[in-house]
This record gives C-alpha cells, structure tokens and sequence, in this order.
C-alpha cells in the first residue's frame, strides 16, 4: 500500500547533513511533512511490525486491536489457529469497526462496522451489507454492487516464538530473513518456553517516535541516566558487556553480565552522577535474580527495525511496541510476560522487577521523561544537529557498551527508506 501524503518530495524537505550517520539533523523530530513520509515509507514500507503476542489469541475467535504507526489494526486468530492481521478501518465510509482493545467473536462473519452495520469476516472479506436489498422493495444498493470488490486490507503475517509481526509491503523480506541470525538466536534465547502473559499497559509520551527507538538502542545511557542502575551496580560500563548488530546494522542487542562488575574509578570520581557510598535497598528482594539463562546475562535490551524492543532487565520479561501519535507524541505499549513453565516463586519475582520498568518503573521512568526533554530544547533550533560520536563513526557489533553503534545503525536503515 503506498500513499504518499507528504506535500512536497522529501528532498525539498530535508537535508542530511554532509557527515552522514554521525549527525542527525533535529528538524527530522517534528517535521510533519516528513512525519507524513515515514508513515508511507516505514510503516507502510518494507518492515515488519510487532503487532502482539500468540498468547494473547489463546483459541479461535480471540482478538486485539493494535496500530502500525497511524493504522488501526485488527489481529484474530481464525478457526485453522492460523492469525490474520486487517487495517480497522471500513471500506463503507472508513469508521473504526473494532473499538474494543480485546474480545472474542464467535462466529467468523462477526465483526460488524457500528456505522452503517457493514459486517467482514476473519480475512477481511466483506460478508454482509445492511439493507443491501433497500427495504420494502425502496432504495438499496444497485444491482452491480459487488460485496466481493471491497475488502479490509490485509497485512502478511508471520510469528516467531509467539511474537506476531505484520507487514504491508510484498517486498518485505520473510521476517526470519529480515531479522538475521544473530536477532533469531537472541529472541530464540529470550524466549525460552510458551508464553505467560502477567501484565499490559501503555504511556503516552510527549516525544517523537524516534527519540524513544533512539534511547532503546542507546547503551551509553542506562548507567548516567538511571542513577538506580549505577547506584545498585545493575548496569554499569564496568561490567562485562557489549553490542551486537545484525550484518545489516538494521538492528540491535545491548547486553550486560551484572555480577562481573569490577568498579571503575570513573564512577566513584563524582564526574558522573553514581554514588561514591556503598548504597544498598533496605529491602535488597527487588533486586534479586536467579540466573535464568546459561550465557550469564542479567539484562539485555533487543530493538527490532523500525520500532519493537523485547527485553529482559534482571526477570522481567517483556516487549515494548511503539505507536506513532503525530510529530511530537508516541506512545509505548508495554507486555510483561513469563512462561507456562514457571514456579509460583518465579512468578512473584517477575512480577516484583516489574516495579523497575514501565512508565513509573524505578529504571524506566526516566525514558519516558527524557524524550520531552529533547522535545521542548529543541524547538528553539531546528536547523540543529545531534552528534553521533560515541564508539567511533561506523556502525557493526562491539565488545562495549561505551557506543552509539546501534543508534547510528538505526539511522543508516533510515536514510536508505527515505532516500536521504
Ligand atoms: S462506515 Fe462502516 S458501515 Fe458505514
Ligand atoms: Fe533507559
């Protein structure tokens, strides 16, 4: 599906600058024209997109609604268990059909447009016109209308460990191919067993889309933003660590090994904001972990192209999914999950390191504040850049944590949808 809203071409729109991926011009974060082409672009384009996990969809008939970028969507399980994906919006006048964020409907030719009671099926054909016919032998349809030429459109779907991505685009590649082994191996590592869901919520934030995916992939931040991770030596530089990327750059994992953490003098020098005590939580249960995965990492963060992050922070499990909501504003649907197969205790514990994530997590909080920062400094200055220095001016994996690697991949997969 293409259609280019935008009023002019992108290149009278914008310009990169000249150093490449080491500069990001700030207009690219309230531009509405350009906001305009990243949905016929991105979210329209070639990419998949996180639409909700299997487990939410336990049997036939079980849907949600979600968004690709600005489109509504509606994702059902039909009869064969297979999972169809519908833009939310009637081909009648183009009202929202499915207002509920989650149901059952079952029967197949079930979802019914409120408008005018137009009624679709499970893949988007439409089954059923009111009053087609006309009433009492008056009005209706004429006789050539054919129910058959007006469909829902329908997204390509495919799932891998109960994760649910969708696309617009026929060139898109299969998403296994799209995600690249080494963005397989690490979901295939994260998630372990059959999903449990344990918690959904979302948050709006006061920020472009991109200042969020930006902080996701940016490894540089977690131990100075987040005082809780450097006071309690969850996340510092100074433990075992790195980046990986996929041969593409498109994506990104940031992993760290906790208990390798050998102190380091920078963080005790009071030039950056870390505790020089050493501080411990009266209560110390919040941060406790049992090693859950044999490679020794206790907190990764994965970001798929354009805009889904799964991660895993001590044992809270989850997935973050962005939504667009105009140049300025987004908003982050969160999923906390566990497996089937874990204990009462596990449970708990997942449960319990929740209070570190999401919007009002003792780690997160600051995330969903930070991007607002940028926001408002911003408008002052739109002929300004951002600087992408850290870890050199290239993007590929690196044995650190002390890089901008992933942000610039980010941005170089940008450029190339956008032909800037
Ligand atoms: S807008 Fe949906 S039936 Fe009219
Ligand atoms: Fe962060």
């Amino acid at each position: 599906m293409s259609q280019a809203v935008a009023a002019r071409p992108i290149a009278e729109i914008l310009h990169w600058p000249a150093e490449g991926i080491t500069r990001v011009p700030l207009q690219v974060f309230s531009d509405a024209e350009l906001y305009a082409w990243e949905q016929d672009l991105i979210f329209r384009g070639p990419t998949w997109h996180y639409l909700g996990l299997e487990a939410e969809l336990p049997t036939a008939g079980e849907f949600i609604t979600t968004s690709v970028g600005d489109t509504p969507i509606i994702v059902v399980r039909r009869a064969d268990n297979t999972i169809s994906a519908l833009v939310n919006r009637c081909v009648h006048k183009g009202s929202i059909i499915c207002y509920q964020s989650k149901g059952k409907r079952e029967r197949a030719h079930n979802f019914v447009c409120p408008y005018h009671n137009w009624i679709y099926d499970f893949d988007g054909n439409l089954t059923a016109v009111a009053f087609e016919k006309g009433i009492q032998q008056k009005g209706g349809m004429p006789p050539g209308f054919d129910k058959s030429q007006h469909k829902l459109i329908r997204l390509r779907v495919e799932t891998i460990r109960g994760l649910i991505f969708g696309t617009f685009s026929d060139e898109t590649l299969p998403l296994r191919d799209y995600l690249g082994p080494v963005m397989v191996e690490h979901i295939e590592r994260t998630i372990y067993g059959k999903i449990r869901l344990l918690g959904r919520y979302s948050q709006y934030m006061h920020n472009n889309w991109k200042l969020y995916i930006e902080n996701s992939r940016d490894n540089y931040h977690p131990s100075l933003l987040h005082a809780f991770f450097s006071t309690f030596k969850i996340n510092r530089l100074s433990a075992d660590g790195g980046t990986k990327q996929d041969d593409r750059c498109w994506h990104h994992i940031t992993f760290t090994k906790r208990f390798t953490d050998k102190g380091d003098a920078v963080y005790d020098s009071g030039m950056i904001r870390a505790q020089k005590e050493d501080y411990g939580l009266k209560d110390p249960s919040l941060i406790d972990q049992w090693m859950e995965y044999p490679d020794q990492i206790t907190s990764c963060i994965q970001s798929i192209f354009p805009g889904f992050v799964l991660h895993q922070i001590l044992n809270s499990l989850a997935t973050r999914q962005i939504v667009t909501r105009g140049p300025e504003a987004c908003e982050l649907v969160w999923t906390l999950f566990g497996f089937e197969e874990d204990s009462e205790e596990q449970t708990y514990v997942r449960n319990k390191q929740s209070n570190l994530v999401g919007p009002a997590g003792l780690v997160s909080m600051e995330d969903g504040m930070i991007g607002g920062f940028v926001q408002k400094a911003i408008k002052g200055d739109l002929d300004g850049v951002a600087v992408l220095e850290m870890g050199g001016t290239g993007v590929g994996s690196q044995p650190t944590r002390a890089t901008e690697t992933s942000v610039r991949g980010f941005w170089k997969h940008y450029r190339e949808l956008l032909n800037v």
